[in-house]
This record gives structure tokens, C-alpha cells and sequence, in this order.
């Protein structure tokens, strides 16, 4: 049985101390939860406080980035080496803002992925159809792309680290969720290739995960599928009370 996963992007909001107050009103709530997997993921600039604020509790943190290099004259960036240190478990790799708003390629997304891995940082592994790509029939054509390109060369020793989430871009902040149809099906399609490329084991084990609009209300539906293990959430993600209910609802599954 995969544990479901609940998994917070906060992108660019919360400052430092708004990030802080968050995570004293969730630990108390979420503590004694055993059945979820629950990871924060704020700005780099409020990692090192989280770090010590969730020292002992279940609680992990993720960064929303990363560089591929170790270390370097790299200005402005965030390397592997530099998170791992802090205590940093996992790490966004390929939203689709990345991708569409700063170019980012395939190929860095496959050179993040083993960057993350080479330091024993967990990358959630984003890939996802636009609506242009959905509406032409060819969203596994472009998932397939994603998979092979940005896992090429990860063996399968790390990509049973591996958490992958299916995020359809036009259901991305928009408040339009894929039917939990559309979303089980892709996932399941992903799932087979895992099964295919990497191992049946790895494919049982691994989360994969829906984003793009989920919220407290549609939740459990997507979770009620066999193949949906959880959730990575913008939006919803980012007041406390549907926090909780979110991460309440995922450990009673
Ligand atoms: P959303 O964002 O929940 O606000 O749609 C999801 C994501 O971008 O990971």
C-alpha cells in the first residue's frame, strides 16, 4: 500500500514569518497523523527556519528548485549541495511555470532530476500536457516525452526515490481541475511506464500524484482512485484550515 501524499507548492507567497506561523498552527494539527506523507515546499528564503521549526516531527520540506551544479559562479542560483546541507528532503523539478515562464528545457529538467538525486534529495518530478496538446489528442505523446527526456539516464536505484506528479497546465491555477477520469487515466499511463522502463517494483512503490487545482472539495474523489496517491497544491495549499482538512482527509484514506 502506497502511503498517500500531500505535498504544499507555495510558490512566491508567504514571507518568512508568514511561513512560520503556518507550520505552528499545522504541526500540532497534523503530529500524530501516520497515514499521510506530508511536504512543505516554501521560498528558498524560508527554508532554514523551517528547517529548525520541523525538526522532530513528520513534517518534510522541499525546495521548489534547484541548479545542477554542486557549486560555482552560478549568481542567483540554489545548488543540490547547498539544500542537502540545510536538511532539505525533496525538491520540485519541471513545474510547468519553470518550464513555461523561464524556458526551461527537457534536458536541465533531466540535469536537475540526477542533480537532486546525487544528493540524496527526493525530486517531485513534474510533467503535464497544455491545453493545446490536450485538445490535439496528443497529451501521452507529450507525457512519454517528458519521461524519457527527463529521467534519461536515472537509474533505477534512485528512481525508486522518485515522485512523480501529473500536472495538466491548463488546470493550474485556474480553478479547473481534470476530471478524476482524465487524471487516473494519464496517471495510469505513467505508472505503465514506469512499469516498462524502470521496474515492476519500482512502479508499485513510487508515488504519482495529481496537481492543478485541487482543493478540500475535490480531494477525495481524486484520492478514492487506486492510481492517484495524492496531491502537489498550489492555491489551497496556502490558508491553514484547508490545509488541514486536506491533510486530515488523505491520512484517514
Ligand atoms: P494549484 O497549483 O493547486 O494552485 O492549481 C498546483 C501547482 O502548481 O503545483
Amino acid at each position: 500500500m502506497r502511503k498517500p501524499v500531500i505535498a504544499a507548492n507555495w510558490k512566491m507567497y508567504k514571507t518568512v514569518s508568514e511561513s512560520r506561523e503556518f507550520v505552528k498552527k499545522v504541526v500540532p494539527a497534523c503530529e500524530s497523523f501516520t497515514g499521510v506523507e506530508v511536504i512543505l515546499c516554501p521560498t528558498f528564503l524560508s527554508l532554514a527556519n523551517m528547517v529548525e521549526d520541523l525538526k522532530n516531527t513528520s513534517i518534510k520540506l522541499g525546495a521548489q528548485d534547484l541548479f545542477w551544479e554542486k557549486e560555482g559562479a552560478y549568481t542567483g542560483e540554489v545548488s543540490p549541495y547547498l539544500l542537502s546541507d540545510l536538511g532539505v528532503s525533496y525538491v520540485i523539478v519541471g513545474h510547468s511555470e519553470r518550464r513555461g515562464y523561464f524556458g526551461e528545457t527537457d534536458s536541465q529538467v533531466n540535469d536537475k532530476v540526477k542533480a537532486a538525486f546525487s544528493f540524496n534529495i527526493k525530486p517531485i518530478f513534474c510533467i503535464g500536457e497544455s491545453l493545446e496538446q490536450r485538445e490535439e489528442g496528443i497529451t501521452k505523446k507529450v507525457i512519454e516525452r517528458q519521461l524519457e527526456q527527463g529521467l534519461l539516464g536515472v537509474d533505477s536505484s534512485s528512481a525508486a526515490d522518485l515522485t512523480i506528479a501529473y500536472e495538466p497546465i491548463w488546470a493550474i491555477g485556474t480553478g479547473r481541475s481534470a476530471s478524476v477520469e482524465d487524471a487516473r487515466e494519464v496517471i495510469a499511463f505513467i505508472r505503465q511506464w514506469v512499469f516498462d522502463n524502470f521496474s515492476p517494483e519500482i512502479a508499485q512503490n513510487i508515488p504519482i500524484l495529481y496537481g492543478g487545482s485541487v482543493n478540500p472539495d475535490n480531494l477525495e474523489d481524486l484520492l478514492a482512485q487506486e492510481e492517484i496517491d495524492g496531491a502537489l497544491i498550489g492555491g489551497a495549499s496556502l490558508k491553514e484550515d484547508s490545509f488541514i482538512k486536506m491533510v486530515t482527509a488523505a491520512n484517514n484514506f
